[in-house]
């Protein structure tokens, strides 16, 4: 799951903007009390909405033509990908279908084993189906891994994965992310989705805390 050290970008998928926010002097980026704590802004909403654009036609031109049964199954990875996943699907033209699961890690020890709980399973069945995973983040790549294993041996047609953040990180296990938004540092990020403590998740764009927040939150 998603942890909090610090690095450098990689290169790979849309820019990152620097110092988006104002955090960078201390002040916050905004007076809304969702934003209270944010340090600053990495990746706006109009960078967000033009980087889903642009992989949103990527996703229709690599399946395009899919009607009925060949139709994508796109499997969001609760709860974080939720604001990814309806956004990218409404910029998308092609049919398709949306289904989600729910993981959870056993603790501590998960980080190392890769071992994690399925605690919602999806309604729709995988075999034979164009399958594209729709994930917030890919941090440890541990949740991906597991969740790419547990599909395969379901023998979808065809298995791809689409993240709107991947953190650049060194010790991370190689996984398969077909399709990324931003590659990102390695900090602790929140918003659009993602969140700390179970909050964040509604700001609008993908921020970093002040580490302050972190701390009291
Ligand atoms: C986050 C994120 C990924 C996972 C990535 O989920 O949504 O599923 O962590 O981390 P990893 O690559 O290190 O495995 P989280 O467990 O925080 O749950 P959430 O989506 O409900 O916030």
């Amino acid at each position: 799951m998603e942890s909090a050290a610090s690095g450098t970008a990689d290169g790979r998928g849309g820019s990152v903007a620097s110092g988006a926010g104002d955090g960078a002097s201390g002040r916050p980026v905004s007076a809304e009390t969702r934003a209270r704590g944010v340090a600053k802004v990495l990746i706006d909403e109009a960078a967000i909405r033009e980087r889903i654009a642009a992989l949103a036609a990527e996703l229709d031109a690599f399946y395009g033509g899919a009607t009925g049964d060949d139709a994508p199954l796109m499997v969001g990875v609760l709860t974080g990908a939720v604001t990814f996943m309806t956004d990218l699907m409404r910029a998308m033209t092609i049919p398709l279908a949306v289904d989600f699961m729910a993981v959870s890690s056993y603790g501590a020890s998960t980080r190392s084993s890769g071992v994690v709980r399925i605690l919602k399973d999806l309604n729709e069945e995988v075999e034979g189906r164009r399958i594209l995973v729709v994930e917030d983040i890919v941090d440890s790549g541990l949740t991906l891994q597991y969740l790419l294993d547990v599909l395969r041996r379901r023998n979808p047609r065809d298995l791809r994965v689409v993240a709107l953040l991947k953190k650049d990180k060194p010790d991370a296990v190689p996984v398969q992310v077909d399709r990324i938004g931003f590659a990102i540092p390695d900090e602790f990020v929140v918003g659009y989705g993602l969140d700390y403590a179970g909050l964040y998740r509604n700001l609008p764009y993908v921020a970093v805390l002040d580490p302050s927040a972190i701390e009291d939150a």
